[in-house]
């Protein structure tokens, strides 16, 4: 359980915020750089390759809906259409939100739309704009069942070593179903076990160079 008064503002290096969960001693994002880390796991790295004009997105961990709006921002930009699923099990109160720096630290940075996928509803679906249905679900990734398929997973859980219980091998399973054929799981870890997991569940894994201070990243496909 994650209470309002463990969290606070952090700032990393390239001057973006992220946060700080006391009771974990973890951050939501590299302290080398939150949006930096985000544009290089989860746009670069992820969604950059998928080359359908629509696409759907689970994020699980959707925190501070960063990789929502950096998605929303690559959906405009290449005229992608973008259905993009959010689990959170600790929907942040938008006092937190409201003190994030993302609007001076993001180019083009879109505040209305910003502000709009905070407010959307949760445990719905939400239309964005023409390029952007956001449906932000308050389950954990264990409660979660779904017969939706995703084209990709963005995993941006607390790593493994403040909550350990977000890698086990059977969550792999289950988001290994998740995925259409084609499909790509990206994270930033890239911790040994956890990509012998990935195998053993059916992924064909292979590794890239990770954000600035990061060696490696893992991306997982469905073949
Ligand atoms: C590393 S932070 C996420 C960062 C987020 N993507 C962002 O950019 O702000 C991990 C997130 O996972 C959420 N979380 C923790 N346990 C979870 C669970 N079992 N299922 C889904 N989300 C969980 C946390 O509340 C937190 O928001």
């Amino acid at each position: 359980m994650i209470h309002n008064n463990n969290i606070s503002i952090k700032q990393t290096e390239d001057g973006s915020h992220t946060l700080y969960n006391k009771e974990l001693d973890e951050t939501y994002h590299s302290s080398h750089g939150a949006i930096q880390e985000a544009i290089h796991v989860f746009i670069k790295n992820g969604i950059d390759s998928i080359f359908s004009k629509e696409i759907s997105v689970l994020e699980v961990g959707f925190g501070t809906g960063l990789n929502a709006i950096l998605t929303h921002d690559y959906a405009k930009r290449y005229n992608k259409k973008i259905s993009y699923t959010g689990l959170e099990s600790f929907p942040l109160p938008k006092e937190i939100i409201n003190k994030l720096n993302y609007r001076s630290e993001i180019p083009d940075f879109d505040l209305a739309i910003f502000n709009k996928i905070h407010k959307s509803i949760w445990n719905q679906n939400n239309i964005i704009d023409s390029h952007f249905g956001l449906n932000k679900i308050n389950k954990t990734l264990q409660e979660f069942i779904t017969e939706d398929k995703y084209d990709i997973i963005y995993y941006d859980a607390f790593g493994p070593r403040a909550q350990k219980e977000m890698w086990e091998k059977y969550l792999f399973e289950k988001l290994f179903k998740m995925l259409n054929i084609g499909g790509k799981f990206v994270t930033y870890c890239a911790m040994g076990q956890f990509k012998r997991d990935l195998k053993s569940c059916g992924f064909v894994v292979e590794c890239v160079p990770g954000p600035p201070g990061k060696r490696e990243m893992t991306i997982g496909f469905k073949n």
